[in-house]
């Protein structure tokens, strides 16, 4: 593996599941290929029933495609049963034997993983204060909260200290506190050189935590990117902030805007471009005002995502031919 690398290499995806007695086959994967490059952290986007989750069993060998292949750093074939403990993954819904304690369960993953004794102890006990669980370590696993497992899930994922994370929405079914620190474990991952594959619904999570982005629309992939690379450096409008001038509103002789309205004792100004925020800026200098702000406001991801995403809604998969 060369230093920034690809540590995951998916090509050509296809998947096709029967669905009914007649065996008609509905498409999940159409041609899916993308690569994660090694420290990348990257985010995997989609509505429910594109396929993320089919793709990530693919991809940890959970389930197998019809055509298409997964290298993982850089290896194929028998060498992944080695690369398997270089990598880290928590399911969707993961199983627990849930009459073993969340320190019985990390001693058996650990045990599986090929780790020693003590080395298994000393990380678990480890995982456990980091996802917040410290204090329920002794506790059965059928006495957890839906959070509590989840965080379990992600101890799991962490334990044998793996260079690929491969997380399939980890941050769905935990408080607003208990997404912080998962936002704060993949930016510590990251920190540490360690590859972060994650599927999620919390846009603003992959805002604040992805190098690029992959965006697949039932099976397809629809875009790949930086986020601000699908954002694009487009301005949407720019608002301007004035003191109410003394003289009353606006009349209308104003140069051209999109919206006009009264914040508490200002008024706010969304314009196109800068040659209307600066005529803005003149006519009400003009009228004694003063400039408070001026923003300029790029879109959003959530927009570039609902937009593109517009009039595919649905799960459904596709008929398969
Ligand atoms: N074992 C299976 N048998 C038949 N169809 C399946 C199977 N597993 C998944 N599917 C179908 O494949 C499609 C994609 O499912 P998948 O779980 O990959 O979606 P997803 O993107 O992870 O959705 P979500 O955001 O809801 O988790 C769905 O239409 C689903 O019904
Ligand atoms: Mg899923």
């Amino acid at each position: 593996m060369t230093p920034g690398g690809a540590i995951i290499e998916v090509e050509n995806l296809r998947k096709s599941y029967a669905t009914d007695f007649w065996k008609k086959r509905t498409r999940v994967l159409d041609d899916v290929s993308f690569s994660v490059g090694e420290n990348e952290v990257v985010g995997f986007l989609g509505a429910n029933g594109a396929g993320k989750t089919t793709t990530i069993k693919i991809i940890n060998r959970l389930a197998f495609p019809d055509s298409g292949t997964v290298r993982l750093f850089g290896e194929d074939g028998v060498a992944r049963f080695a690369s398997r403990r270089r990598i880290g993954f928590m399911p969707e819904q993961p199983y627990f034997y849930e009459y073993l304690t969340g320190m019985e369960f990390l001693g058996l993953c650990g045990r599986l993983n090929g780790m020693g004794g003590r080395e298994t102890r000393r990380r678990a006990v480890a995982m456990m204060e980091r996802v917040g669980l410290a204090a329920a370590g002794g506790m059965a696993i059928r006495k957890y909260s839906k959070g509590m497992m989840q965080r379990l899930g992600l101890a799991q994922a962490l334990l044998h200290d793996p260079e690929l994370v491969v997380l399939d929405e980890p941050m769905s079914g935990l408080d607003p506190m208990g997404r912080m620190d998962v936002r704060a474990i993949i930016s510590e991952l990251k920190s540490a050189g360690k590859t972060v594959f994650f599927s999620t619904h919390i846009i603003s999570d992959v805002e604040a935590l992805c190098d690029r982005v992959i965006l697949l629309d039932r099976g397809r992939k629809l875009a790949e990117g930086t986020v601000a690379g699908l954002v694009g450096n487009e301005v949407q409008f720019i608002e301007l902030v004035f003191s109410s001038p003394p003289g009353g509103e606006a009349g209308p002789d104003m140069p051209p805007c999109i919206r006009f309205s009264r914040a508490a004792d200002d008024l706010v100004v969304r314009v196109r471009n800068v040659d209307d925020a600066n005529l803005w800026i003149a006519k009400m200098g003009g009228r004694g005002s003063k400039l408070r702000s001026m923003t300029q406001v790029k879109p959003k991801l959530e927009e570039i995502y609902v937009e593109r995403l517009s009039g595919t809604a649905g799960g459904e998969g596709r008929d398969a031919s």
